[in-house]
């Protein structure tokens, strides 16, 4: 069961009972979302490009989703989209978080007509989207193409560590491209030697509200 909830930046998150844990930082959903996926993620990943290959580990609510694509559709790129989700949030669900304040119109619109069959194939939305939503666990998810920036939004350490373990971060890592980025809202020292014995370089920035660091790292 999953609850809504009011984070401090005022906007909600949801509470899963199940896990025991938010779908977002409780000190601003929102705000973590830009901080990490968007600003030290996406923009980073896509300075001069004009189109971008995300892979996100935990479609959710889809609020990465949503803000990535208002970013390229301003900024003119092109975005394929892939995002595995093991327990997808039903429809309803997604339309009570109140997400659709953050987006255009248009942007809303065109997710929330997609979303159902994007679990089941890749769909098309606009010109310049495609999204994908594999209905599956990251261990189970396998594709034959490479990513330019990895989206690693799992549930935390302390409530899912099989989801921070040295193999379940090298699969992820194996779908990106060289010179390719890997950026997570967490920063531990094990996850540092587990992403560098996998070719990268790090890099710890400043975290979202409520956290001093975060990770980005390169591959080589
Ligand atoms: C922290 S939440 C992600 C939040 C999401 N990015 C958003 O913007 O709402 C973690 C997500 O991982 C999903 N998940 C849990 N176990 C998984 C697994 N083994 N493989 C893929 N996704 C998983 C959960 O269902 C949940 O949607």
């Amino acid at each position: 069961m999953n609850i809504i909830t009011l984070t401090a930046d005022g906007s909600n998150t949801l509470y899963n009972e199940t896990i025991g844990e938010h779908y977002h930082s409780k000190h601003g959903a929102l705000q973590e979302s830009k901080h990490v996926f968007i600003e030290a993620g996406l923009k980073f990943a896509s300075a001069g490009k004009n189109e971008i290959s995300v892979l996100e580990v935990g479609f959710g609510t889809g609020l990465n989703f949503i803000l990535s694509l208002e970013y390229c559709i301003s900024n003119n790129i092109k975005l394929n989209y892939t995002s595995i989700e093991a327990y997808p949030l039903t429809l309803d669900v997604i339309n009570q978080t109140g997400y659709s304040e953050y987006v255009s119109e248009q942007t809303w619109a065109t997710f929330i007509a997609n979303y159902e069959d994007a679990l089941k194939d890749e769909q098309t939305l606009l010109p310049f989207c495609n999204l994908e939503i594999p209905y599956k666990t990251l261990a189970d998810f396998d594709i034959d193409k490479l990513f330019d920036v990895i989206y690693y939004d799992a549930f935390s350490v302390q409530h899912q560590p099989e989801m921070w373990s040295d193999e379940i971060i090298a699969h992820a890592c194996s779908f990106l491209k060289p010179g390719g980025t890997f950026v997570t809202y967490a920063i531990t020292g094990k996850l540092k030697r587990a992403v560098k014995a996998n070719g990268f370089n790090i890099e710890k920035l400043p975290g979202a509200l409520g956290k001093r660091e975060m990770l980005r790292a390169m591959k080589v």
